[in-house]
């Protein structure tokens, strides 16, 4: 594929939003993109509209329609491949590059370890969602529980983010297992919003040039 996909993963309150935020205003003018490349930014859950009613599924489902795990499992899949189909693949092969607000390794961290579903089922329905797709680049937004629950004290919470503090123990430490066997970027998520952006500009101008930013930017 000509194009560059990139992918932020972390707990919830790690901070993702802002720093891809700061990353989509610097990136374009940074020198690091191909000139007739577009930025593209997306998510999951939700990158397409399947995957926006999806999400709303997922995230605030009536009592009625609860999901249980496996169900859980397999909508995010979906998700997945119709984002992959319709989104991620066509802005690749068209040499664009894409940031999406989590990918596959969400699911590995929340339902293979979170939930406790059997992790080769897993990796199977990562196949076969992604197609093989593999991101070229995963900043890990490596925040502890205890300052995810205390960033998160005062807002409402969806039905992922209501499982509480044991739940997302398990969750982050499936993230720092999946960093090191996928060699993902971490990055500290705990310090000032303007020191981590700083950290994330470094790392991939490093990795798409092999170079430092020379700028403060
Ligand atoms: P996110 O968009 O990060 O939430 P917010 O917009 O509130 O910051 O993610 C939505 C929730 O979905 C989050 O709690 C993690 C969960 N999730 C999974 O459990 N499995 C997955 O495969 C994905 C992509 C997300």
């Amino acid at each position: 594929m000509k194009g560059r996909f990139l992918v932020f993963e972390g707990i919830d309150g790690c901070g993702k939003s802002t720093q891809i935020n700061q990353l989509i205003n610097w990136l374009p003018t940074s020198g690091l993109m191909p000139q007739n490349s577009v930025l593209h930014v997306t998510r999951e859950p939700g990158g397409t509209a399947l995957g926006n009613a999806l999400r709303e599924l997922l995230l605030h489902p009536p009592k009625e329609i609860l999901p249980g795990s496996l169900s859980e499992l397999l909508l995010y899949s979906a998700d997945r491949a119709q984002h992959v189909l319709e989104v991620i693949t066509p802005a690749l092969e068209n040499g664009d590059w894409i940031i999406s607000d989590r990918f596959s390794g969400s699911t590995i961290a929340y339902q293979g370890y979170g939930r406790e579903l059997n992790l080769d089922l897993i990796l199977q329905l990562e196949k076969i969602a992604t197609q093989g797709l593999v991101p070229d680049i995963t900043f890990w937004l490596d925040l502890s529980v205890e300052e995810s629950l205390d960033r998160r004290k005062n807002t409402n919470h969806d039905r992922i983010e209501s499982e509480g503090a044991t739940f997302l123990g398990r969750v982050a430490n499936g993230f720092d297992v999946l960093a090191k066997e996928r060699n993902w970027t971490r990055v500290p998520a705990n310090l000032p919003k303007e020191v981590v952006a700083k950290k994330i500009k470094e790392s991939l101008s490093i990795k798409i040039t092999g170079k430092r930013i020379s700028s403060n930017g």
